[in-house]
């Protein structure tokens, strides 16, 4: 375990903006920060990042936390490690013992792959850099395709020697296990058992996924070496780790640059990233020779709105730019396009001008996407009717998939005046296209709905109410899952949450009630969340109280709890909440203690996210006119009310039950029983009476 001290050190280090900057474009909205949420398919910014509280949020799908929590979400790590990537992002050591075999087992899966990538991009580069092969094959390569060194660098270029299984034995001989090494693709297994390097002889391209970590390689066929080896490129296989129609070569190396310049330019090739870097341009990725599919077009859309697709002029170029340009569209994003000179692609094109020169180009030609197909099309369709009315419907479906309305109404406007045509005729039919995609987008969602509700209902379908469809709001319904969250996406809201800033204490929180069952459970529950909200925000802080005999106390909100709870001698149900307040007591009065704080870097994981949840929980102290109360005071009342309401409502539960136990043809029989049970009821009874004129003593706060 990691000690206490040390975790305090990583989380005050882990900004929660930085961290999550790493992988969604978050901008400024008043005291927090907003995005769109990594952990499902957003289309509107619901991901909220509050600074002063150290947590973010998506006020869609429900997750979030601490900076801790969000890696843990992010990168499906477990707590501890999520602590050690933070604690090496920052630089903070961790007192760590040397790893026992057991511990090392227990590395999970996921791990173990990113450990053995990571060596291999280190060995394949030092091999590169160092060994007198790899510098006369390898790096003689590179160099002589005009990389620079600084490139080779940023990139982790490198070279597997030409030898059965060079690498394969170091890595055993470094202690990396087999399975890693072919679970990885690294290394493959003959049928006779032996095994042998998957890249022998090949200049290495590390695949960086968007959080810094090897997933996979590219290696490349040297030129002189030909003979015998049919694939120019061979790739990683798919794996637990990676899953290359979801990735985008390049994303780690330009995400800066792209959430700066708020654009990314989408290219086919390795070498094209690495020229238009050496030239200067940054914000580049490729999608490697494949269509876009949406995993990728969500990863680029948490950095920015704007894409421009970067292609060869031939045939293939325009062909490949055209193929999944809809989907770009349909995700919200603006798309332009620009096409080389025939025969050129950004890497030789690169050669053949300096950094400005290729940027004049860029802005010289790139032009809106829209545009651009009914232009290319037209000039398809110049003189044939038939071609020219299909040629429309392409357009429009274009059109129609585009969520934003004035977008779509612009487009239709120029492409009219392009095509000749009359603007409302075009509209109209944009419209009915569009119509069709919204109900579409309605029965997916719907389906989507039915198949939550079957898995929450452990397999009973049930019949879903009429208005259980989504809201109608037209820009919002997820028309599709999310392949990178590992969970499906929610279903949608019926009211979908004010996007912007932070919540700022502004609203009472209601328990969400998910089942029907145990209504019970869900009041102690809203209860004792609401005061242990309390006792996560100010467990420290003094509040004023009185002794059994009304002599004025002062004691810390936490220990207040603890003692009125414990003077009826009851507890929390949650055995959670038990073991944080029991803990927050028993630490309240060492020096500089923090109840949030201390909770919120809890070791136990299980308490961390807890104290996240409910720090970026909504709600107020206050609701009404309680202007001539001061903060402290509102404090004390509304806890005592908490506590007064969890009481009362232990004492209705018990009620409940004597009264249920009379019926019972056991306690009918026997008298003795009965009269005890109406004994107990009378009491309670009583109780209930105190506790109601308790209540009613006090300013009612809600
Ligand atoms: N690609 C791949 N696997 C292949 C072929 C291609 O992953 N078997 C991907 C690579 O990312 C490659 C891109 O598709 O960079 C484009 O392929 P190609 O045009 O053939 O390669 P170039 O990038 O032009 O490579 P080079 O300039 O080194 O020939
Ligand atoms: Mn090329």
């Amino acid at each position: 375990m990691i000690p206490q001290s040390t975790i305090d050190r990583i989380v005050d280090a882990a900004n929660i903006v930085d961290v999550v900057s790493d992988y969604v474009t978050l901008r400024r909205a008043g005291a927090s920060y907003k995005g769109l949420c990594p952990f499902h398919d957003d289309k509107t910014p619901s991901f909220s990042v509050s600074p002063a509280r150290g947590v973010c949020k998506c006020f869609s799908c429900g997750k979030g936390g601490n900076s801790v929590h969000f890696i843990m979400e992010m990168e499906q790590m477990s707590y501890v490690e999520a602590l050690k990537h933070l604690a090496k992002k920052y630089g903070i050591p961790v007192e760590e013992e040397e790893m026992t075999d057991e511990q090392r087992q227990r590395m999970n899966e996921r791990e173990s792959m990113f450990a053995v990538n990571e060596w291999a991009a280190k060995y394949f580069s030092q091999t590169m850099m160092n060994n007198q092969d790899g510098r006369a094959i390898g790096l003689a390569y590179f160099r002589s395709r005009g990389f620079r060194d600084d490139i080779i660098a940023k990139f982790r270029l490198g070279f597997c020697l030409d030898s059965p299984n060079a690498m394969s034995n170091e890595a055993k001989a470094k202690g990396y296990n087999e399975k890693y090494l072919i679970d990885t693709g690294l290394s493959v297994k003959r049928d006779n058992g032996t095994i042998y390097d998957r890249f022998r002889g090949r200049a290495m391209f590390p695949w960086i996924a968007v959080n810094g970590k090897v997933v996979a390689f590219g290696g490349r066929v040297l030129d002189a070496r030909t003979k015998g080896v049919n694939q120019k490129y061979v790739n990683s296989p798919d794996s637990l780790i990676y899953h290359k129609a979801n990735e985008l070569y390049g994303i780690f190396q330009a995400k800066k640059q792209i959430s700066k310049e708020d654009m990314v330019y989408m290219v086919e090739g390795y070498t094209d990233v690495l020229a238009m870097h050496q030239c200067g341009i940054e914000n580049v990725v490729a999608n490697s020779g494949t269509a876009l599919n949406e995993a990728q077009i969500h990863l680029l859309h948490r950095f920015t709105n704007n894409i421009t697709l970067l292609y060869d002029g031939d045939e293939a170029g325009i062909h490949a730019a055209t193929r999944s340009t809809d989907m770009l569209l349909a995700e919200g994003m603006n798309v332009k396009i620009l096409l080389l000179p025939d025969g050129d692609d950004p890497d030789s094109f690169s050669r053949k001008h300096n950094a400005q020169e290729f940027k004049d180009y860029v802005s010289a030609h790139q032009t809106d996407f829209i545009l651009f197909k009914t232009n290319l099309l037209l000039k398809d369709a110049e003189r044939d009717p038939i071609r020219r009315a299909k040629l429309t419907e392409e357009i429009v479906m274009s059109i129609a998939v585009i969520p934003d309305e004035i977008i779509r109404t612009t487009y239709v406007h120029e492409c009219a005046e392009i095509l000749n045509m009359d603007e409302a005729v075009l509209m109209r039919s944009t419209n009915k296209n569009r119509a069709t995609i919204i109900e579409n987008m309605k029965k997916e969602a719907q389906r989507e709905r039915e198949r939550q509700d079957r898995l929450l209902n452990n397999g009973q379908s049930v019949s879903s109410s009429a208005d259980a469809s989504p809201a109608s709001t037209e820009d919002t319904p997820s028309s599709h899952s999310n392949p990178l969250s590992a969970t499906p996406p929610p279903p949608i809201p019926d009211d979908i949450p004010p996007f912007g800033a932070f919540p700022d204490e502004t609203e009472v929180s209601t328990p969400i009630i998910t089942t029907r069952q145990n209504q019970t459970e869900q009041r102690f529950h809203g209860i004792e969340r609401l005061i242990m909200t309390l006792v996560t925000r100010y467990g420290e802080q003094t509040i004023d109280g009185e002794d059994e005999n009304g002599t004025p106390t002062q004691t810390t909100l936490a220990e207040f709890v603890q003692g009125d709870l414990a003077f009826d001698g009851i507890t929390l149900r949650s055995p959670l909440y038990t073991q944080m307040l029991e803990l927050t007591c028993a630490h309240v009065h060492d020096e500089g203690f923090i109840a949030k704080k201390f909770l919120l870097n809890n070791q136990e994981e299980a308490i961390s996210r807890e104290a996240a949840e409910l720090i970026s929980e909504r709600y107020q102290l206050s609701k009404g006119n309680q202007m001539d109360q001061t903060e402290e005071e509102l404090k004390t009342t509304y806890l005592t009310r908490l506590l007064l309401d969890y009481k009362n409502a232990i004492v209705e539960e018990e009620l409940k039950q004597c009264n249920a136990s009379l019926t019972l043809p056991e306690v009918k029989a026997d008298i003795k029983k009965t009269l005890d049970t109406m004994r107990r009821i009378k009491e309670l009874g009583e109780i209930q009476r105190q506790l109601a004129k308790m209540l009613g003593d006090r300013v009612v706060v809600k």
